[in-house]
C-alpha cells in the first residue's frame, strides 16, 4: 500500500540553499520510495496573497519548478503541477468555505499576527488585511483534501493549517454524513537541518541573509559563501566548529567523514578565508551538476509547461471525480433528479414503477444481475457470483441502502458500487463526466426508492 504524501510550495521568491537542504532535498528523497505516492505542487494562487507582482509570479514558478526538476523529482514518478491548472481547488474551496467556522479562521497564526500588528500601531484591526489571507486556511485545505492525502510534510509555521485541513474536512464528513475526505497529518521532518543564513540567524529571505541555490552561477556562489560572518579569530588560531556556520553548513552537504575533516582542520587553526574557499568548494560538487540541469530547464519554460500540464491531467483525474461526488452528495444534481424525488416522494401510489433487479446467467455459468431505474434503464451490472444466493444475498443489501448511505466510487466516466469494501456492482462507461453524473444522480434516487419500498413492506 502506498501513502498518499502531498506538499505546496508557494511561489514567491527565488530557491536558496536553505530551501534546498531544508526542503527541495529531502521531499525528493522521500518520493522516491516505493510506498510513497507523492504529490507536489506550485502553490500559484496562495502566492498571490502574498504578492500583486506579476512578473515575479510568473518568475518564481518558472524557477521554482525548474529547481525541482534539476534536483531529481521524477515526473513520472510523482505528481507535479501548478495549484492554477487545477478548477476543481477554487471549487472546492468553495464547497468548504461554506463549512468552515469564521470563528476558527479569525484564530489562524498568520491573520492573527497581521490583526496584532495592525492594533498596536492604532490602526483599524483589518487595515491592509485582504480576504485572501483570511481565507488562505481554506485553499490550503482544498490543496489537501481534494487528493484525499495522508501526509503534509511542511515546515513548524504550517501545523495549524493542517489541523485547520482536518478540522474542515471532519466538518464536512459529518455534515454531509460520509467520510468523504481522508484526514490528514502534518509531518514534521526532524532530522532535517536548518541552515544558517549569512549572519549565523536561520537562513530565510525575509532575513535577507540567504545564500542563492542556482541564482548567479558559482561565481555569486563563492562570492556570498565569502560573505558568511564569522568571529574576529586570525589564521593559526582554533577555531570552534560547533558555534561556526561555516561548519554547520558543510555538514549539510558533507559525509561524516568529510566533516571530521572539516572539524579538524578548524581546531588546528585553518584561516576563515580558506575554510570558506573548501566550503565552497564542498557545495559546489553538489550544486554545479543541478544548475547545468537547471539552466537547459530555464531555457526551455515550454518544456517546463508541458511538465506540468501532464501533472496537472494525471491530478484532475483524481480531482474532477472528487468533486462530482461532492457535487452531488450537498445536492447540487442534475435538476433530472429533482422531478424524480417528488415523484418518490408519491412512492406508495403503486402507478409509478420501481427500480428492480433482473437476475441471469453468464455464458461462463456464473450468476449476475442487472439494476434497471423505474424508467428502464440500465444503471449497474453485478459482478459474477459462483452462486446465486450470494447474487440474492447482495440485491437483498442493496434495496436496504438508500442513495446517500451507499458507498459509490466516482470514476471518471463509471460508477461501482461497493458494498463492506467490496465492489459488487458498475455503471456502463459513459460518454463523459456529465453523463456519469446524471447516472449517479438516477442511481441514487433508484436505491432511495428501494430503501423506501423495503421499509413500507417491513
Ligand atoms: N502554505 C504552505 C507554505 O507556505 C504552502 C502550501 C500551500 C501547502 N498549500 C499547501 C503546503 C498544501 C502543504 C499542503 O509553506
Amino acid at each position: 500500500m502506498q501513502t498518499r504524501v502531498l506538499t505546496g510550495i508557494t511561489t514567491t521568491g527565488t530557491p536558496h540553499l536553505g530551501n534546498y537542504v531544508g526542503a527541495v532535498r529531502p521531499a525528493i528523497a522521500a518520493s522516491r520510495r516505493a510506498d510513497v505516492d507523492a504529490f507536489f505542487f506550485m502553490a500559484d494562487y496562495h502566492a498571490l496573497i502574498k504578492s500583486d507582482d506579476p512578473a515575479r509570479i510568473e518568475r518564481s514558478r518558472l524557477e521554482i519548478a525548474a529547481t525541482w526538476l534539476a534536483a531529481g523529482l521524477d515526473p513520472n514518478k510523482v505528481t507535479f503541477y501548478k495549484q492554477s491548472d487545477i478548477p476543481e481547488i477554487p471549487e472546492l474551496t468553495w464547497l468548504l468555505t461554506c463549512v468552515t467556522a469564521k470563528g476558527l479562521l479569525n484564530r489562524a497564526h498568520a491573520y492573527k499576527a497581521a490583526v496584532d500588528k495592525n492594533t498596536e500601531t492604532g490602526e483599524d484591526p483589518d487595515a491592509g488585511i485582504t480576504a485572501g489571507l483570511y481565507m488562505y486556511p481554506v485553499l490550503m485545505a482544498a490543496d489537501i483534501l481534494a487528493f484525499d492525502a495522508k501526509q503534509v510534510p511542511v515546515g513548524r509555521d504550517q501545523i495549524q493549517h493542517i489541523e485547520m485541513a482536518r478540522d474542515i474536512g471532519q466538518r464536512f464528513n459529518h455534515i454531509y454524513g460520509r467520510e468523504f475526505f481522508v484526514l490528514p497529518e502534518a509531518v514534521i521532518e526532524e532530522q532535517v537541518a536548518t541552515l544558517p543564513g549569512l549572519d549565523g540567524r536561520k537562513m530565510s529571505k525575509s532575513y535577507d541573509n540567504t545564500i542563492p541555490l542556482f541564482a548567479g552561477g558559482a561565481k555569486h556562489l563563492r562570492e556570498t559563501v565569502m560573505r558568511i560572518v564569522t568571529d574576529s579569530r586570525t589564521p593559526g588560531e582554533p577555531k570552534d566548529p560547533d558555534s561556526s556556520s561555516l561548519f554547520t553548513i558543510f555538514h549539510a552537504f558533507a559525509s561524516d567523514a568529510e566533516s571530521a575533516a572539516f572539524r579538524r582542520a578548524l581546531e588546528e587553526g585553518i584561516g576563515w578565508g580558506e575554510a570558506k574557499q573548501v566550503l565552497y568548494e564542498r557545495i559546489e560538487a553538489d550544486v554545479a551538476p543541478m544548475r547545468e540541469r537547471y539552466e537547459s530547464l530555464i531555457a526551455r519554460p515550454a518544456a517546463i509547461e508541458e511538465i506540468l500540464r501532464e501533472g496537472a491531467r494525471k491530478a484532475r483525474a483524481i480531482a474532477a471525480p472528487k468533486l462530482a461526488e461532492l457535487r452531488d452528495a450537498i445536492g447540487l444534481r442534475a435538476m433530472s433528479s429533482v422531478t424524480m424525488h417528488a415523484g418518490s416522494a408519491r412512492l406508495p401510489n403503486k402507478s409509478i414503477k420501481s427500480p428492480r433487479f433482473a437476475s441471469f446467467r453468464d455464458t461462463d455459468g456464473s450468476f449476475r444481475f442487472r439494476l434497471f431505474s423505474s424508467e428502464g434503464d440500465e444503471l449497474l451490472l453485478s459482478k459474477s457470483f459462483k452462486d446465486p444466493k450470494a447474487a440474492g444475498a447482495v440485491q437483498k443489501q442493496m434495496k436496504t441502502l438508500g442513495g446517500t448511505a451507499a458507498t459509490l466510487h466516482v470514476l471518471p466516466r463509471s460508477l461501482v458500487l461497493e458494498l463492506d469494501g467490496e465492489p459488487v456492482a458498475s455503471t456502463p462507461d459513459y460518454v463523459d463526466e456529465s453523463a456519469r453524473d446524471e447516472a449517479l444522480s438516477y442511481l441514487r434516487e433508484a436505491l432511495d426508492m428501494l430503501a423506501a419500498q423495503e421499509k413500507e413492506a417491513s
